[in-house]
């Protein structure tokens, strides 16, 4: 049976995850403001969790309904058969939002959901032990969220658990890390093509070379983690486990081209080691310390990706120059993707490289910073 579900995502990068769920064979993908939204059969969930590289979650829509007061959304939570999911072997935490809407105490809408719960498990069902409902400090309950927007309810059940972004590899970071899900939407929307293998010269704790190894390797991401959904009641453990077993047999053993990464700070550079080698992929990555003035691209390399530094005074930054210069150097043979802060776009601007455009903006480590690239897309 086909359900919808909601996959989230910074704002600005909802077209990197569309292509993600098309090709895993999402149905109807719509895509909203800081997500995806489709229908699929429990298969379809389960790939989403084991493949997708760009989403944060992955969230169940269980229902929606008008609820202009709290009787309503009571009633009306109640008559949903969690128990097909849920039941009292777990702990629930509700999470309340509410925008232009009669009933905005956040609050007494997680206890409406509550106590909806509790009497449908309680009552309804004859004696069935209900959830026991905890708070925010219990970072391994389920989550169900209800959403009231201008009187209109959605609940939703959290599919994913610990935010997908956390591979578990990258357990040293330096300065301004980007998230892997970052990563790897960055390469989705520049169309970067494994075949053309890479170098970031400011890698930091390796993300974009470790996220594109994984993509180029067919490396799926969910692979040896445990998502909320494994604790649902209708989870059935030996389809998902073939599944994943059938993933890891098709996981190449070698890079169609390499990838690469550099850093001026050789510190950071151990460190992007040792998370490659927690991300087994060690063998096929190779880190170098090389400030990027220095920056010699083996020939079969065709893209530069990376994320500069970016401090205080941005528009004094020279690295943007040198970036450009070493992108120049390689004549013409290699395509460059980069991010920048919207609010120093002229930096960009002022080199006049007609190749290079803005795809998108999101918010990064809570400023608005600009996806550039020289590729010419087809979206
Ligand atoms: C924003 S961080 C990159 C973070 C990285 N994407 C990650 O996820 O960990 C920028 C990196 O650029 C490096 N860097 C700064 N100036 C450099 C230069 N001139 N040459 C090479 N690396 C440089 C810094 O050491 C820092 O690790």
């Amino acid at each position: 049976m086909a359900q919808t579900y909601f996959a989230s995502i910074q704002p600005g990068l909802e077209e990197a995850l569309l292509d993600e769920i098309r090709r895993i064979g999402g149905n109807r993908p719509k895509v909203l403001t800081g997500g995806v939204e489709f229908d699929a059969a429990r298969k379809r969930l389960y790939l989403a969790h084991l493949q997708l590289r760009t989403p944060t979650r992955i969230w169940l829509r269980v229902d929606e309904f008008r609820a202009r007061d709290a009787p309503e959304l009571y009633n009306k939570t109640r008559r949903y058969n969690w128990e097909r999911l849920i039941g009292g072997e777990h702990r629930i935490r509700v999470e309340a939002h509410s925008k232009e809407s009669r009933l905005y105490h956040t609050g007494k809408i997680a206890d409406a959901v509550a106590d909806a719960l509790t009497d449908r498990f309680a009552e309804d069902l004859g004696d069935e032990s209900p959830p026991e409902f905890t708070d925010d400090t219990d970072d391994d309950a389920l989550v169900v969220m209800a959403r009231i927007v201008d009187d209109r309810c959605q609940l939703s059940l959290d599919a994913s658990g610990e935010r997908l972004h956390i591979r578990g590899w990258r357990t040293e970071a330096g300065d301004a890390p980007l998230r892997e899900s970052m990563a790897a939407a960055m390469l989705e929307l520049v169309d970067w093509s494994p075949e053309d293998g890479l170098a970031d010269p400011m890698c930091g704790a390796g993300t974009i070379p470790v996220e594109a190894a994984w993509r180029a390797l067919d490396r799926p991401p969910g692979l040896d983690r445990a998502f909320a959904f494994h604790r649902w009641r209708n989870f059935q453990p030996e389809r998902y486990q073939k599944m994943a077993d059938e993933l890891r047999d098709d996981v190449a053993d070698e890079l169609p081209a390499p990838i690469r990464g550099y850093d001026a700070d050789g510190d950071v550079i151990e460190r992007a080691r040792r998370n490659a080698k927690r991300a087994h992929a060690d063998d096929h990555v190779d880190f170098d310390t090389a400030p990027l003035s220095d920056l010699q691209l083996p020939n079969h390399i065709r893209w530069i990706v990376t994320n500069p530094p970016y401090g205080e005074r941005l528009g004094e930054s020279g690295i943007i120059s040198e970036l450009i210069k070493t992108w120049q150097n390689q004549h013409g043979r290699c395509q460059l993707a980069f991010l920048w802060p919207s609010k120093a776009r002229d930096v960009v601007d002022g080199h006049n490289i007609s190749r290079l455009h803005r795809t998108t903006s999101f918010d990064y480590g809570g400023i608005s910073v600009d996806l550039w690239t020289t590729q010419r897309a087809e979206r």
